[in-house]
């Protein structure tokens, strides 16, 4: 017995009666130039209305996102006068901020580079591990096979960032990532294994060979899991519900360390640092152009904010990741993540008249370009054939019993079993019928500039995870954020412990923070935001008119 209404029933009867002829033929790849037409028709990275050109910073002139703009046109949440920081409550070698993935490595790295756990601060604004890194779900990728190399996976994300990656990043990316699987498992990582012992690997869109390896599809959460342990037994100290509200410079412009705010008490704290770094994650609480997203209630942009003010160079922020598959059904799901993994074992988009329209693994923007184009009506462009839910969201089927067909009764379950929990709980069992997506806001491709050791270009600072850009170009390939955050937040540990060893900060001053506001206040804008947001804001009418321009 369906728990879908009955409109829904029927275009999923036409699903069931187009999946014999789909079992044996596959929808073909878009060449190149197809792909290009179809992103600039309707990738909402297209739109130039969702846009504006920076006013103030060191990238002047550069297009991001309206929502971002705005905090970067912000004035400073901490009143410079409220707080004495010539006078730190807390002294340390390397501060780190952010308690994800990146954060975490970063801190296990300068402590294995020799800095004492007690030297080294981890300050999060949420809990230790509340970030998009525990809630990735597919895999990580790595050129581990014989049939595979570093220099096939370096191909494979320069294309998929269409030739903007930075190509030393990328060098670094796949260079390191079978030693960050190794190391994972030497720390009691449980990949997915084949029967024989070797690892179970499949593709992701617009991966040449399979590299991702997966723990189910909880892949995120288990390396967390074991991350978090390591740092916590090696005695590293976390402090949380603490973010950082600025940072701080001394005369010689370095980074100094920040200050901090409880979120709990309202108090701050001034930590002065020889080295910080920020791995602060990305921003899909902005919700950019009204989508909804798969990422955590922390996601809201603030390292990029930071880091801006001291005068961090940014790229690649015009650039936005949807995830082709967010849920939109039921209501209580729409914008969570429904793993690339699905489509890697064999499940197919299909339009409400059960036709395939797109390959199912496309890289991530142009898949989730199609969707929309086939989601949009004839007036705007888009060929209409969307399933249209009761309460007006739009999406397109995700064949989801496709996975136990072809692989064999019992492989969702086991393969994929947080999205099958995800929706027995609301009566829809994906190995029966298939479910509804549209894409949703996932990642930050673009961030901060960095070189190969996590380096921003100001002394003293680092940065690591999706606060950071370069390694993706325009566009990441699935499975290479988790690698990212491995990659990089070990490579920023490591050298962030080498700078503090070197280092000598002078007396911490918000210097950098009157300037800017003297150039805010020279472009003439005026005091009335705030930044860094720190939490999301749910209320007014902006909120509520998430994904209306689609109908
Ligand atoms: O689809 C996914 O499982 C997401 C993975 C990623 O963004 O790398």
């Amino acid at each position: 017995m369906s728990s879908y209404p009955k409109e829904m029933q029927e275009s999923i009867a036409r699903v069931e009666a187009t999946r014999p002829a789909r079992l044996s033929t596959k929808f073909p790849r878009l060449p190149l130039p197809e792909q290009e037409t179809l992103l600039k028709g309707f990738h909402p990275d297209y739109r130039p209305e969702g846009k504006r050109r920076l006013r103030v910073g060191p990238s002047w002139g550069e297009s991001v996102p309206h929502e971002l703009a705005d905090l970067l046109e912000a004035y400073p949440l901490l009143d410079p006068k409220a707080v004495d920081v010539s006078r730190p409550d807390l002294d340390v070698d390397v501060l780190i901020i952010g308690g994800g993935g990146a954060g975490t490595v970063a801190a296990i790295w300068a402590h294995e580079v020799g800095i004492p756990a007690e030297r080294i601060l981890i300050a999060t604004k949420l809990r230790h591990g509340d970030s998009n890194s525990i809630m990735a779900q597919g895999g990580i990728q790595a050129a581990d096979r014989p049939e595979d190399s570093p220099a096939i996976h370096y191909l494979d994300v320069l294309g998929g960032g269409h030739f903007t990656n930075d190509p030393k990043l990328v060098r670094a990316l796949v260079e390191d990532a079978p030693a960050i699987i190794r190391w994972h498992e030497d720390l009691g990582v449980m990949y997915d294994k084949a029967p024989d012992g070797t690892m179970a690997e499949i593709h992701g869109g617009g991966t040449s060979r399979r590299r991702m390896h997966s723990c189910k599809d909880y892949t995120g959460l288990e390396i967390m899991r074991v991350l978090r342990d390591e740092a916590r037994s090696r005695g590293i100290p976390v402090l949380e519900f603490s973010p950082a509200v600025e940072l701080l410079t001394d005369s010689q412009s370095q980074v100094v360390g920040a200050v901090l705010w409880n979120l709990e008490t309202g108090e701050y704290a001034v930590v002065r640092a020889k080295a910080t770094v920020l791995a602060t994650g990305g921003w899909g609480r902005l919700h950019i152009q009204g989508f909804p997203t798969t990422n955590h209630y922390g996601a809201t942009a603030d390292g990029v904010v930071l880091a801006y003010r001291v005068g961090a160079k940014l790229r690649d922020l015009d650039a936005v990741q949807y995830h082709p598959t967010g849920a939109a059904y039921p209501d209580q799901l729409v914008g969570l993540l429904i793993t690339e993994k699905v489509r890697g074992m064999d499940a197919q988009p299909l339009n409400r008249l059960g036709e395939a329209f797109v390959h199912p693994l496309e890289p991530r923007d142009v898949e989730s370009a199609a969707f929309i184009r086939e989601c949009l009506p004839p007036e705007r462009g888009g060929r209409g054939l969307g399933v249209v839910t009761p309460t007006g969201m739009v999406g397109v089927w995700l064949d989801t019993p496709m996975v136990d067909i072809i692989h064999g009764k019992g492989t969702f379950q086991r393969a994929l079993s947080s999205i099958y929990r995800m929706y027995i709980r609301f009566g829809i069992d994906p190995t029966v019928e298939p479910i509804l997506v549209y894409p949703t806001l996932h990642y930050q491709n673009g961030g901060v500039v960095i070189d190969e050791h996590g380096w921003t270009g100001i002394p003293g600072l680092y940065a690591a995870g999706e606060v950071e850009g370069g390694v993706h170009g325009k566009n990441r390939l699935m499975g290479n954020s988790l690698l990212d955050y491995n990659v990089f937040g070990r490579r920023a540990g490591i050298a962030a412990a080498g700078w503090a060893k070197r280092a000598a900060p002078g007396t911490p001053t918000l210097a950098h923070v009157e300037r800017y506001v003297g150039e805010l206040r020279a472009a003439g804008i005026p005091p009335e935001r705030k930044a860094p947001l720190l939490l999301p804001e749910y209320r007014g009418e902006k909120a509520l008119a998430r994904m209306v321009d689609l109908l």
